[in-house]
Formats: structure tokens, sequence, C-alpha cells
């Protein structure tokens, strides 16, 4: 058995040198300074590596470990070594101990003192540990280089009153106006004493939100409109169509055939206005859901089979457009454009259940891309309030085929909702969840949907309790991989009286 070898210092060859006594070494006063000499014999490396095992442990106790290197031959700081000195204090440290190590200190205080976010982008809140300014921006962030985020898309979760609409309308759409060529767009979907609460915000930007009324008299939109097509193509159209086709006929799919019998009526549709000045609109489109193509030799069963498949999408589109005239039938209205640094869809007062909200998304949704390949070079924060209408159901599909082009319009989706739990574990949307790469988790009550958000976005085990105990305007933040922060939103005086969805009471109090 071999030992590695360690030649002691002061050593050469295996023979100890004789170390001389300094000056002072007889000096009274002075000769605790002098380094005190091992007084045992040390075996040399070369000793050992000649003894067997056994010799070695019947060595007497003092040589019994050869390969250590007695201290005091190191060289080092010289021992101070009077008990009389030691008596009265002179060695002891001036300051009072830490209760713990230098190194587990130093693992205390990153936790403290380190800041989770840098500075770039948009002022959140502050982290609750360690005080300091959490500053995140998710289109930023993606477009930073490196890249910090893989997606610039946005979740903002939590329970009704937990303060994501606060959040959301300072942090999404208040504060990154002030950036350089960053807008918003907003599906505004809470009432507030008959209009849709970011309503303020919008006149405080200097327009007015275009409203969707069932009575008509409002904005309207078109599931033809030629920007739908020109940013996502014939295919895009027809994704469009499926999607409301199947919201309006109570998130029944088209089966292949009406698939087929839609496309068919669509390249009809699109051959005949091609040259016309006026846009097609949905009504253009119904007379061709029916008619069969004649040169396919389909036989008599099939051609009637492709015919009642295309009479069942039409009958479908048709319900919504008589249940909504005023919202679909027609082209889209002059005033929907980007014109404004923010642009609020007011649909506040369509009806909760029923397809109208999530057909106006999903329009919305797809002119967006058309109208953005106009004017590159913008930022788009696109907030869907209750995004559930957009994520949880049949348009999801959009969102999931559209995240590659999206992205590279400037598009960051920013999906507001309650809780996740609403979303099917196998659709499109729960994709569409999972890739969004910067998550705001506000207050959830039920521990289903708490430990939902911690297995989803891979939070610390304890966060789901902490989810459940956070208070109005705290939320746990995370973005890519980085660990989760306890965030506490603050908003400037004029913030909270622009986002206060309690407002409205708060005025009734005020006059009475
Ligand atoms: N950052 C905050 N600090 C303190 N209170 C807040 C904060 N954000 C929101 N709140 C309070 O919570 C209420 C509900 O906020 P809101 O954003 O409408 O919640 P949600 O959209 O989740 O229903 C607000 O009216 C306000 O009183
Ligand atoms: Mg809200």
């Amino acid at each position: 058995m071999t030992h590695p070898t360690t030649p002691a210092a002061g050593t050469t060859h295996g023979k100890r040198t004789a170390t001389k006594k300094p000056w002072y070494g007889t000096v009274p006063g002075l000769k605790i300074f002098v380094t005190p000499v091992a007084t045992s014999p040390v075996l040399t490396g070369e000793e050992d590596a000649a003894g067997s095992a056994a010799a070695v442990s019947d060595a007497p106790v003092s040589s019994r470990r050869p390969v250590d290197v007695p201290p005091f031959e190191r060289p080092g700081s010289v021992l101070r070594a009077s008990s009389g000195a030691a008596a009265r204090g002179w060695y002891a440290p001036r300051l009072a101990g830490a209760p713990s190590t230098t190194r587990q200190a130093e693992i205390l205080n990153t936790g403290i003192i380190g800041a989770p976010t840098g500075i770039d982008g948009v002022v959140n809140g502050t982290d609750t540990l360690s005080s300091t300014m959490i500053s995140h921006d998710a289109p930023t962030a993606y477009n930073a280089t490196p890249r910090k985020l893989t997606s610039p898309n946005v979740l903002i979760i939590g329970t009704v009153g937990s303060g994501k609409s606060s959040f959301t309308k300072t942090v999404m759409v208040m504060r990154p106006l002030l950036l350089k060529n960053h807008r918003a767009v907003v599906f505004d979907k809470k009432d507030e004493g008959g209009e849709g609460e970011y309503a303020g915000v919008t006149r405080r930007m200097g327009t007015e939100p275009l409203r969707f009324d069932p009575d008509g008299s409002g904005t309207r939109f078109n599931l033809m409109d030629p920007l739908i097509a020109r940013g996502t193509g014939l295919q895009g159209q027809m994704l469009l169509i499926n999607a409301v086709a199947r919201i309006a006929r109570g998130d029944t799919p088209a089966t292949e055939w009406e698939e087929k019998a839609t496309r068919y009526a669509l390249q009809l549709l699109f051959e005949k206005f091609q040259d016309t000045r006026r846009a097609a609109t949905t009504t253009d489109l119904m007379p061709f859901l029916g008619l069969v193509p004649v040169d396919q030799g389909l036989s008599g069963e099939a051609s009637e089979r492709f015919h009642q498949a295309g009479l069942s999408i039409r009958f479908g589109l048709q319900n919504l457009l008589e249940t909504y005239a005023g919202v679909f039938d027609g082209e889209t209205s002059q005033q929907v454009d980007l014109s404004h640094k923010l642009t609020t869809f007011d649909i506040s007062q369509l009806p909760d259940s029923g397809p109208a909200i999530p057909t106006v998304m999903a329009i919305g949704n797809m002119w967006l891309m058309g109208r953005l390949r106009e004017e590159r070079g913008f930022v788009t924060n696109v907030i869907y309030e209750e995004g559930w209408h957009m994520i949880g159901g049949p348009s999801a599909q959009l969102v999931k085929s559209n995240q590659k082009l999206s992205r590279s319009l400037g598009i960051s989706n920013v999906f507001v909702m309650h809780k996740g739990t609403d979303i099917p574990p196998d659709s499109p949307g729960y994709t569409v969840v999972q890739e969004a790469q910067t998550v705001y988790a506000f207050r959830q009550d039920r521990p289903e949907d708490a430990r939902w958000a911690q297995e989803t976005f891979n939070f610390a085990p304890d966060t789901a309790a902490t989810l459940m105990g956070l208070n109005p305007g705290h939320c746990v933040f995370k973005y890519g991989s980085n660990p989760e922060t306890h965030i506490r939103h603050i908003r400037s005086d004029w913030e909270v009286e622009v986002t206060n969805t309690d407002s409205a009471m708060a005025a009734g109090n005020a006059t009475t």
C-alpha cells in the first residue's frame, strides 16, 4: 500500500534540516515569537512508502500518520501562545462573532440582497424578500441579446379581486406605452357602470374605446376581413372560420366533410371578390356554403353529403349573424385601426356566455396579424381580459398556429384569467399556457388551483400555500426558468385612481 507523499516543509530528501534559533530566542519577552518546533519525530513519505501498513499501525502514536504535515513547519502567521496575554483578552476578536459560519452566512445574504431582475423593461413592483425593484417586460426580455425568454407571451392568473386588472392596466398597458414603439390592444371584458373597465385608461390616453353592442349601434368586425387573409393566408382564414363555426355550434368541431365544403366555398368567394372594390363579408360567403364541386366525380350520395356538410356550417354561422347582426354582419368598422397607442375593444356589453365574446377575440386576433404586417417595428401588447375565452376553447388553436407569426410581428399576448384548471390539459390552449414564459400568479382560492399553478410553472412546492394567502396586489412572478419571486405591485396615486375597479362605488360614496 502506498500513500500519497507530501514532503514536509523543511525536509530535504527525508532528512531534517536543523532549524537555527533566531537571535531573539533567548530574550525575555521576545522569545514568545519564536516559532515552536515540533517535538515528535516525523516520518517522510519515502520512509512511509518503504514501511508496510502493519508497521505504520504499530508505530508510536506521534508518528502514526506520516503523511500529515506538521502545522508548525508550514509558513504562516506566527502563533501567539502567551497564556497571560490570552487571559487579558489580547487575542480575543474585537467584534462579537456571528452565530454561523461565513459560508452559511453568504448563502443567507444572496437571498436577502440579490435583486431578482435587472433594470430593463417596466417597473412591476418590489420583491417582498429583498425589497429591491422588480423590472420586467416580456417583449423587452424576448428582444434582448442574448434572448432572456423564448416566448413573449404572458399569463396572469388570480381569483376575482386579487389585483390582476390593476396590475395589467399599469404594467401591461400604461407603463409600456411610455417605451419607444410600444402599443397596446385590449379586449376589455368587465362591465363597470355601463362600459368596460379600461374606458378611463383609454380616455386618458386620448382616444375612445371601440364599443361592441349586440343592438348593432357599435363597432363591427368582419369575419372575412381582407386583412385576415392578407396576414395569414387562405389557411388562416380557414382556421378562423372553423374556429368561429365551432364556437357558434356549441363547441362542435367541423368534420372532414365540413372542412372541405368550407374550403370550397371560400375558394369560390375569393374568386368572385378578386377584383371587386368592396370587401367580402360573412353574408357573401353564405350562398357558397352548400355548393358541390361538379368536376370531382362525386357520386350522388357523396354530393348530397358534401352539400349537407356545407349547409351545416352555413346554418351555424347564420345563427351567429342573426343573433349578433350588428357585431359581425358587414364590413369591419372604419374606426377599427391601430392609429393610437392604445386600442380598446370594449366587449363588456356582449353577453357573458354564448359565442359573441370568443368570436370577437378570435376575429380581433386574426385581424391584428394582418394589420401588423403593414406596419412593422412595433411591439404590441395584446391583452385578453377573461383570457380563457381565447385559450380555453376553440380559438386556442388560432393562437397556437400563429405563435411564430405573432412573435415575428412583435405581438406579446397577455392572457388574464381566474385559474388554469379551466383549460383542458390536452387542449391547444394548454400548450399556449405552458409556452408563456412570464407568469404572474395572484391569489388562488382553491387548493387545486394553487396546486395547478405550482405544478404547471414549476414553482417551489410551498409556493402553492403562498398563493392561497396573497393579499390584493401581491403575486408570485416567474420568468424563464428563473426561480419565482414574490412581488408587491406598487401604483402611483394617479394609477390607483385609474385602476381601482371599485371607483364607481367610491364615486357613489363621495356624492352621497
Ligand atoms: N397593488 C395594489 N395594492 C393595493 N390594493 C390593490 C392593488 N391592486 C388592486 N388592489 C385592490 O384590489 C381591488 C381589485 O383589483 P382588480 O385589479 O380589479 O382585481 P381583479 O382584476 O383580480 O378582479 C382594487 O379595486 C383595489 O382596491
Ligand atoms: Mg379584473
